[in-house]
This record gives structure tokens, C-alpha cells and sequence, in this order.
């Protein structure tokens, strides 16, 4: 049996788009608001500064070509003020940003607009739609304005909607749809433009748990598709889990720990991290993949689709298969899980007992 693909696989392992370094790459980021008088009067450098509010305190990270990099935390603890300081919307105070080898602190102005227009694509909370264009002009417009030819950006529109399921309404009209299909077409949209990175900011916060977890499928099955770098803020852990190839937990300003969903769980840096993953349904987060042991030397050299050792018809299942999906193979007393990659290629394997260990609750040595 193999269980429906569910996440892409976890960005770290040895792919060969992971091997290469970081496409974005973040140091002591910083930045002060200014306030008060001093901001009114505009008085320039360290006065000010101690006026300032400090929104965003010394952030470091890196972000690898392909890779969904979730920035997690409470309002108000600097998740917008760094997605706007990476397309330069927001001017940081100090430290450097650098997108594929550039660093865009210091780009020029045509070079900036060349930036924003080609390479990096904010993506709004609500996917307004032009309503008097059809599914297609609507999916192809971004393409269009960076000249794309016609038939090029239809058929990447087609294939954008045929992924989210409207695939056989590509010409009706914004105002024959559902809410849900509305934000359906404006996920297509984001993904099939040409940029090669997106900044989300929230973009699902405002919909309902049910469209809001059918758009989180979508986009990960997107993703799987156009293979963008995407920058994404949530405030919720599940989500961040979820969508993460890495995910930076953000309080007041600072990055706390940046990891993997499965760094978090099982290594919280601080009882405030603690206090998130408490929350969180490891059952629905955790995957094959996560979680698997080293391949069976036997696996390793079967070709994919062939039952691996004489005798016995492996279980396989995709390294993005979550754990409750899992139960049931497990329960019907399948003793041990190959895990393979999007290839069929094994990368480990599950028994029983490694996911019981991974669902059960951790003590973790801080005190709460
Ligand atoms: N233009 C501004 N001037 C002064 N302070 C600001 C400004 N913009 C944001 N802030 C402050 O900076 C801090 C971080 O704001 P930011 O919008 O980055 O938070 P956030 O994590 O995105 O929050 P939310 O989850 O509510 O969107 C907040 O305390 C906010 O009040
Ligand atoms: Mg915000």
C-alpha cells in the first residue's frame, strides 16, 4: 500500500537541490521603529535609536532554494516587519539580507525594481480577483505583465487550476464561484507566477478551519509542482508544522530556535516553545519521514514497486505519509514500514515502536 503524499518531502534531506547554499541568507537582521519626538523631529542615529522600538533583535537565517520556511510567533513579535524588510518594503536598521548571492540591502534602484518584478512575489491575505477576467486571464495575469508569451502562460494558468481541482472551469468567471474556489484560484495565481520566491503573510488566517485546511493541501500540492522558495508567516503551529521544510519561532523580536517540526517537538529550546508544541497533534504533523530509522540494506537495492525480500510484500509508504495514517497499517499488525522517497527510492523504515515513541509526549528539562 502507499498512503497519498501529504507534505513534500523535509527540505535537509540530501537531495540534490538541497546540496547547494543558502538562496536567502539572513544576519543580524534588525530593526528600530522610530518614535516620538525624536522620530517627529528626525533626529538621525543613536538618539533616535534609543527612542526606537526594536521590532525585529538580531535575526539570523537562511532559506535553501525550494524549501517552505515557515516564521512562526505571537502578534506582534516582528513576523510582517521581516517579510517586508526582505522585498525591501521596510528598511532594516542594521544587518544584511542577501537573495541569491545579491545583497539587497544595497541594490540600486533599477536593480531593486527588477528584484521586486522578477524575483520575489508578496502575497496578500485576501487573493483579490479581477472580477470581470475569467479563471484563466486571472492565473495568467502576473505572467502577462512580465511578457510572458500567450500560449506559455495559459498552459501554465491551465495547469495551475487543474492542480487546485478547477481545471474544468478555466473560463468562467470570478462571480460564478464559491468563497473557497475564489481562494483556490488565487493560490494558482501566486504559485504560477515566475518569481522564484514568495512571501505569505498569513495568507489563510482569515478562513474558515475547513477551506483554511483544504488551501493548505492545495499548497503544498502546488509546491510540489512549481518548486518555489517560499517565506511563510503563521501564528499557528499546527500550520507552521504542517507547511515547514523549517520553521523560526519569533518572541519579541528574536528568533528563539529554528528547526524542523520534529527539532521543535522533540528539543524545545525554551518552556515558551514548550508551551506551543504542547498544543500541537503530533499524529497530524509528524511524518514517515521524520521519523524513519536507516533503509533495510534488502530495500535499498529492490527496485521501486518490487517486493524487497523473498517471501514477503514490503508495506511501503511516501516519506510525507503522517503517523495517523500510519495507525492503521500498524494496528492490522504490519510490523515494520518501509518509508521511499518521491522516486520509490527507501530512505528508512517505521515499526511500531518508533512511532509510539514519537507520539508520545516528551518531558523536557525545563520547568514550565
Ligand atoms: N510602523 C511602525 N512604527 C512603530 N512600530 C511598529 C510599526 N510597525 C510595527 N510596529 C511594531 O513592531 C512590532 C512588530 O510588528 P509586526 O507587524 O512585525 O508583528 P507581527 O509579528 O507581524 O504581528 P501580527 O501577528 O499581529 O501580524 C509590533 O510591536 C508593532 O507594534
Ligand atoms: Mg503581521
Amino acid at each position: 500500500m502507499s498512503a497519498a503524499p501529504v507534505k513534500a518531502p523535509a527540505g535537509d534531506r540530501g537531495d540534490a537541490m538541497n546540496t547547494e547554499g543558502p538562496f536567502i541568507r539572513v544576519d543580524h537582521l534588525t530593526k528600530v521603529y522610530s518614535l516620538g519626538k525624536s522620530a517627529r523631529l528626525g533626529l538621525p542615529g543613536r538618539r533616535s535609536q534609543a527612542k526606537g522600538f526594536t521590532a525585529v533583535d538580531d535575526v539570523s537565517f537562511d532559506v535553501k532554494r525550494g524549501q517552505i520556511f515557515v516564521i512562526m510567533g505571537l502578534s506582534g513579535s516582528g513576523k510582517s516587519t521581516i517579510i517586508r524588510m526582505l522585498n525591501r518594503l521596510i528598511d532594516a536598521s542594521d544587518g544584511s539580507i542577501t537573495v541569491d548571492g545579491r545583497d539587497v540591502r544595497s541594490l540600486p534602484p533599477a536593480q531593486l525594481r527588477a528584484y521586486r518584478n522578477q524575483t520575489i512575489n508578496m502575497v496578500f491575505q485576501h487573493f483579490g480577483l479581477f472580477p470581470h477576467k475569467s479563471l484563466i486571464d486571472n492565473v495568467a495575469f502576473g505572467l502577462k505583465v512580465r511578457g510572458v508569451d500567450r500560449a506559455t502562460r495559459e498552459a501554465k494558468a491551465a495547469e495551475a487550476l487543474t492542480l487546485v481541482g478547477l481545471g474544468d472551469r478555466i473560463h468562467a468567471m470570478p462571480d460564478q464561484l464559491s468563497g473557497g474556489m475564489k481562494q483556490r484560484v488565487g493560490l494558482a495565481r501566486a504559485l504560477a507566477t515566475d518569481a522564484e520566491i514568495l512571501l505569505m503573510d498569513e495568507p489563510f488566517s482569515a478562513l474558515d478551519p475547513l477551506i483554511r485546511k483544504d488551501m493548505q493541501e492545495l499548497l503544498v500540492k502546488l509546491q510540489r509542482n512549481f518548486k518555489k522558495t517560499i517565506v511563510f508567516v503563521t501564528h499557528d503551529l499546527n500550520e507552521a508544522m504542517y507547511l515547514g521544510d523549517r520553521i523560526m519561532v519569533m518572541k519579541q523580536g528574536r528568533n528563539v530556535q529554528t528547526g524542523t517540526a520534529l527539532d521543535l517537538l522533540e528539543a524545545p529550546a525554551d518552556p515558551y516553545i514548550e508551551e506551543f508544541v504542547a498544543e500541537v497533534d503530533r499524529s497530524k504533523v509528524l511524518t514517515a519521514g521524520m521519523i524513519s530509522k536507516d533503509p533495510d540494506p534488502g530495500m535499498a537495492a529492490a527496485a521501486p514497486g518490487v517486493p524487497a525480500r523473498s517471501g514477503h510484500d514490503a508495506v511501503r509508504v511516501s516519506e510525507a505519509t503522517v503517523l495517523t495514517e500510519l495507525l492503521p497499517l500498524l494496528a492490522a499488525g504490519t510490523e515494520r514500514v518501509e518509508v521511499v522517497d518521491e522516486h520509490g527510492t527507501p530512505v528508512g523504515h517505521v515499526t511500531a515502536e518508533t512511532v509510539l515513541a514519537a507520539l508520545a509526549p516528551k518531558e523536557y528539562s525545563h520547568a514550565l
